[in-house]
């Protein structure tokens, strides 16, 4: 039987899963694969730390240059993440030709194109399965199942840490600042959780998706990014609940002839339907088609063995493919043209509107009047409640462009009816 050696770079979370992983399940990837992958090297600036997993002796090396060059290392895993060391390394390994196991969703975001085209000239794989979804394999069903699948649209809840707080807030209508600390207390949230609240973790792993659908690497820095934190508040939770919707952080990728929408906002779905039942920590990327209409993945999104799980199916590709003598072909950029991403005024949807209306005549047919000007029909409007002299009157848009939704709330506040700023969500309804 074919030996494969793996050298792993980096013996965090991950790493040690893989790690477990490579060792424990071993008799399994043997079976599955006809070859014999084995775990060669281990690298890690800190060699003392116990991760759980006992690395036959030798292993664990604290040199991942020399482990990178070890002629027993034939496939090299990328699991240190950022995009500073992660990114020599992976192109050292490529440019030795080995190939590359990564689940670096912002070294992807931000230099796939650069990191695939290495990859073809060096004739080396690049695989990225856990970038996305972490234990979900759906890069694996995106780029094989679909493989002739023309995709218009996706809706990722692709960050567990938001879709654990917001699932919280709901549950116990308790504000952001309060789940967070909690969940940080718990281990469920990053100590700095920017990444993660703010939205930039899933716009990395948007830009991922719609790569690897739409052919291109767009440009991650320019992208609509809003996230949770001082967006999203427990009076908008139940709100929406009361009209049937659930707040989730959610990824949308919308290809149509005039363009790509690519965002990632707070965003309201059905609270029946398959995005608004993912709760707590698990994600999901629900993905239409020409061919095959809706497809929904769903599953664990972090997590040490979930994602070792995927890594280690991309381990077993790139050892076949080595065994094979072949690879598979560059990802991205694929596509003749890249599409044309779209302004983020340009995005359509229905709009959730809550607008703090002063209480007195003539108020409410000024934010009407707002909404006519700018051409937006509204499908229903609410007061809800009053106080202090100020009306809590939710709007209900028909599809919109979320330009004029924007407009009209200018003109809204222009027209000093208003108390406190309003909050406006896209609704999506797959
Ligand atoms: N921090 C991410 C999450 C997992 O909370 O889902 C890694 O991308």
């Amino acid at each position: 039987m074919k030996k494969i050696g793996v050298g792993v770079l980096g013996f965090g979370t991950v790493g040690a899963g893989v790690a477990k992983g490579l060792l424990e399940n071993a008799d399994v990837l043997r079976e599955r694969t006809g070859l014999d992958i084995s775990l060669a090297r281990v690298a890690d600036l800190d060699t003392t730390s116990d991760r759980g997993v006992a690395l036959p002796a030798g292993v664990l090396v604290s040199d991942a240059m020399a482990a990178i060059h070890d002629p027993e290392v034939q496939v090299v895993v990328e699991l240190i993440g950022g995009t500073g060391v992660a990114k020599k390394f992976v192109r050292e390994a490529l440019l030795a030709g080995k190939p590359v196991v990564t689940a670096n969703k912002k070294l992807l975001a931000e230099s796939g194109a650069e990191l695939f085209a290495l990859a073809a000239e060096k004739g080396a794989d690049l695989f990225f399965g856990a970038s996305v979804g972490g234990g979900i394999p759906v890069i694996r069903s995106v780029r094989d199942g679909l493989a002739a699948a023309r995709i218009d649209t996706i809706y990722g809840i692709l960050n567990g840490t938001c879709n654990y707080i917001l699932t919280e807030m709901e549950r116990a209508g308790r504000p952001f600042d309060e789940v967070l600390a909690a969940a940080q207390k718990l281990g469920f949230a990053e100590a700095d959780p920017t990444l993660d609240v703010d939205g930039f973790d899933t716009l990395h792993k948007a830009a991922i998706l719609a790569a690897l659908a739409h052919g291109f690497q767009p440009d991650v820095h320019n992208l609509p990014v809003q996230g949770i934190r001082g967006v999203v508040g427990p009076e908008d939770i139940a709100l929406a609940g009361e009209l049937g919707y659930r707040v989730k952080l959610l990824a949308v990728v919308k290809n149509a002839a005039d363009g790509l929408e690519l965002r990632v906002a707070p965003t309201l779905v059905p609270a029946s339907g398959m995005l608004g039942s993912v709760s707590g920590v698990f994600n999901a990327a629900m993905v239409h088609s020409d061919m095959d209409d809706w497809t929904m993945y769903y599953g664990r999104g972090a997590g040490r063995l979930p994602t070792a799980c995927t890594v280690i199916g991309d381990i077993a590709d790139a050892a076949r493919n080595l065994a094979a003598g072949t690879r598979r072909p560059v990802t991205m950029p694929r596509a003749a043209a890249a599409p044309r991403v779209k302004a983020p005024g340009e995005a359509v949807s229905k709009f959730y509107v809550r607008l703090s209306l002063k209480d007195a005549p003539g108020s409410l047919a000024a934010a009407a009047g707002a909404f006519a000007a700018c051409g937006v029909s509204i499908a229903s409007a609410m007061q809800h409640g009053t106080s202090g002299g100020f009306a809590t009157v939710i709007v209900l848009t028909h599809e919109a462009r979320r330009a004029a939704v924007d407009d009209a709330l200018a003109k809204i506040a222009a027209a000093g009816v208003s108390g406190s700023a309003p909050a406006c969500f896209g609704i999506e309804e797959p």
